[in-house]
This record gives C-alpha cells, structure tokens and sequence, in this order.
C-alpha cells in the first residue's frame, strides 16, 4: 500500500523526518510531496528541498521513500498517481482544527480519499519550518529542529 505524506517542507525537520521514519515501517511505498507553490514566497527552491530531503532520507537508510511535487491541488495529484491515502502529522488541537478541514474538503473533491494523521513525537511538537525560518533569518541555532545537512544547508543559504 502506498500513502502521500505532502507538504511545503520548507525547509524539512526532524519532525517531518519522524512521521517519515514511521510511514516507512508502516506503508510499501511512501511518496513524499512538495508543494510547489508560485505565490508562496519561499526559502528554499522545490529542487533545493528536494535534494535536502533526498540527502536525508540516504542518511536515514530509508528504502520505500520517493520524492515528487506538485502544484494546485492534492486531489489531483493525488489522482494522476492513483493513491488515495494521504498521511498529516498533528502537534496539537490547533493542527488538528486545521487539517480536519482540509482532509474533509479532499474526501469530497476526490470521494473515497482518506487521510490518517500521526500525532507527532512530543520531543517536536513544537517544531515547525516556519519556527526554523525565522531563526535562521537571524542567523540563530537551528541545530535542535533539524538535521545536520539540513543546518548546513541553511547557514549556507544565510552565510553563517
Ligand atoms: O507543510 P504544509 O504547508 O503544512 O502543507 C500543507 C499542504 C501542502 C498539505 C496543503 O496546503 C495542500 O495540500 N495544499 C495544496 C492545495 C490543496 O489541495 N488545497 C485543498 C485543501 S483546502
């Protein structure tokens, strides 16, 4: 069974690096999806995260992961590559009011789609890409909510 884990992964933490580990012992396949997203004003480029995420998943050993991204809707996608599952980390109840939302809206737009959540390690419930951002637009320590290719790919991004 295969299963979509999408999001902007911009850039990827060791939370999204848990959900993955997890799915992968779970599902046959894992495909990763980056939000490719022209109006969105990002830090890192889909290809940038792409091989941020690929660099991470070779360290981890992970065999059953393939990376895509897409733009527009998750339904689609979800479409072209026939799966219907779909997989959401959730830190707590503001996450989960969010993406009920979003799961409920992609089961109508694509009947039969489902989207199971993984409530997320506690050790980084509080981790989020956009947390990681800022601190590095500061040139702050983001050594805790990543990896360290990751790191390194941000301090050179910020030149620290
Ligand atoms: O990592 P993120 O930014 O929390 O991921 C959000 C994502 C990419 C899963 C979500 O925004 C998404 O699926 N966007 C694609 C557009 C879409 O399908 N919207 C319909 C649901 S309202």
């Amino acid at each position: 069974m295969k299963i979509i884990y999408p999001g902007s992964f911009d850039p990827l933490t060791e939370g999204h690096m848990d959900i993955i580990k997890r799915l992968s012992k779970m599902f046959d396949e894992v495909i990763v999806a980056i939000l490719y997203n022209e109006n969105k004003n990002s830090l890192f480029s889909v290809d940038e995260r792409k091989g941020i995420i690929e660099e991470a998943i070779k360290e981890e050993n992970l065999p059953n992961i393939s990376i895509h991204s897409f733009d527009g809707l998750l339904v689609n996608f979800a479409k072209s590559i026939d799966v219907k599952l779909v997989a959401r980390g959730l830190r707590g109840v503001t996450d989960y009011e969010y993406e009920k939302n979003i799961a409920r809206v992609n089961s109508t737009l694509y009947e039969g789609l489902e989207t199971i959540f993984l409530l997320s390690n506690p050790s980084y419930s509080f981790v989020s890409s956009s947390g990681v951002r800022e601190i590095a637009a500061f040139k702050g320590d983001v050594s805790a909510f990543v990896s360290p290719s990751v790191e390194k790919k941000i301090k050179e991004k910020f030149n620290y």
